[in-house]
C-alpha cells in the first residue's frame, strides 16, 4: 500500500487558508476546467500591449495550479489556445503565444516538480510548431512521475472538433477489426457493432478518455459562453462567470468559485438529495390539479 500524500495545506496563503477554512474538505471537485478570458482588455486598461497581458495570464497560471496543487486538487484544465485562436488572431499573437508557451513550460517545470504536478495536453497539438511541440513533449517527460495535480493545457484545442476525432477513432478502428476478422464494416456494424457505439464509447474515444468529466468550469471577465470548450465533457458541469479578468485570478479566487461550487445543488437532471417518495406522497393528486386548473 502506498503511503497517503502529506498534507500540503500549511503551504496556502493566510487568506487561503480562511477560505479554505470555509470549505468542505469531502466535497472538493474532482475537476476544476477554466476559460481563462481577459489578457487583452487587462493590458487595455494599463495602456499597455496585448502581449504584456499574456504574459501576466501566464503567472496566474502558476499561482492557481500552484494553489490547486496544494489542495490536494486531482485535475485543473485550463483552455490556453483555441483553433478559433488559431485560425482568427494575427499571426504576431500566435507567435507570441506559442513562445510564451515554450518559455512557460522551460521556466516552470521545477516548479511543477517541486508542487508534485503531473502536465498534459489535449487538442490538435500536431498542428503546433515543432519546437513548441519539442518542449511540450519534455514538459510531460520531466512531470510524468508526479503524483499530485495534474494540469492539462487545451492548446490548438476545439471540442467540434475533438469529437470529430473521436468519431475518426471509431471508425479507424471499426475498419481495422472488420481488416482482422476478413469482413466488411457493414457486416461487423449488422452483427451488433453499432449498438456497441454509445456514450461510454464516445468519452473513451475523445482525448479526455482518461479523465473525470470536469464538475466546476469557471470562465473569468464577464463572458457567458462555452466558447467551444469540453462541450461532451461538461454536460453535468457547475458553470461559473467572475467578472475579475484572468491576469488578476489567482489560488484565492480558485478557493472562492469552489465554495460557490459547494453551495451549488447538483441534481444531474434527478431531484435535490433530500427528496423521497414519500416528498410525493402527500402531494394533491394529478387528476384534481387537472380539473382545478379547467375550473379556472
Ligand atoms: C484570452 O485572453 C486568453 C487567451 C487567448 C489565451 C490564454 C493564455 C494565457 C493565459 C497565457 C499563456 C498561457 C500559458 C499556459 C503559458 P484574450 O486575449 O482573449 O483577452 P480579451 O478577451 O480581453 O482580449
Amino acid at each position: 500500500m502506498s503511503a497517503p500524500t502529506p498534507s500540503r495545506l500549511h503551504e496556502l496563503s493566510p487568506e487561503e487558508q480562511i477560505a479554505y477554512g470555509q470549505l468542505d474538505p469531502n466535497r472538493i471537485p474532482q475537476h476544476v476546467a477554466i476559460i481563462m478570458d481577459g489578457n487583452g482588455r487587462w493590458a487595455g486598461k494599463r495602456a499597455l500591449k496585448r502581449f504584456l497581458g499574456h504574459q501576466k495570464g501566464a503567472e496566474s497560471v502558476q499561482f492557481v495550479v500552484e494553489t490547486a496543487s496544494r489542495i490536494n486538487l486531482p485535475w485543473i484544465t485550463l483552455y490556453a489556445f483555441s483553433i478559433e485562436n488559431n485560425l482568427r488572431r494575427p499571426k504576431s499573437e500566435v507567435n507570441f503565444l506559442m513562445k510564451l508557451l515554450k518559455s512557460y513550460l522551460i521556466g516552470n517545470v521545477e516548479r511543477m516538480n517541486a508542487n508534485n504536478v503531473r502536465m498534459a495536453y489535449i487538442g490538435r497539438t500536431h498542428d503546433l510548431p515543432a519546437e513548441v511541440q519539442e518542449t511540450m513533449q519534455w514538459a510531460s517527460e520531466a512531470t510524468a512521475r508526479n503524483t499530485g495535480t495534474t494540469l492539462t493545457l487545451a492548446l490548438n484545442y476545439g471540442a467540434r472538433s475533438e469529437i470529430v476525432d473521436a468519431v475518426r477513432k471509431i471508425l479507424t478502428e471499426l475498419a481495422a477489426e472488420a481488416h482482422a476478422r476478413k469482413c466488411s464494416v457493414e457486416d461487423l456494424l449488422g452483427s451488433g457493432a453499432l449498438d456497441q457505439i454509445d456514450e461510454r464509447e464516445i468519452t473513451r474515444s475523445l482525448y479526455t478518455a482518461h479523465m473525470p468529466d470536469p464538475d466546476l468550469v469557471i470562465r473569468t471577465s464577464g463572458e457567458q459562453r462555452i466558447s467551444n470548450f469540453l462541450l461532451w465533457q461538461i454536460a453535468y458541469a457547475e458553470f461559473l462567470v467572475t467578472d475579475r479578468l484572468w491576469p488578476d485570478f489567482n489560488g484565492l479566487h480558485l478557493l472562492e468559485a469552489i465554495a460557490e461550487y459547494q453551495r451549488r445543488d447538483r441534481r444531474y437532471g434527478g431531484l435535490t438529495q433530500n427528496a423521497t417518495d414519500e416528498t410525493f406522497d402527500g402531494l394533491q393528486p394529478v387528476e384534481e390539479i387537472a380539473s382545478e386548473l379547467l375550473r379556472r
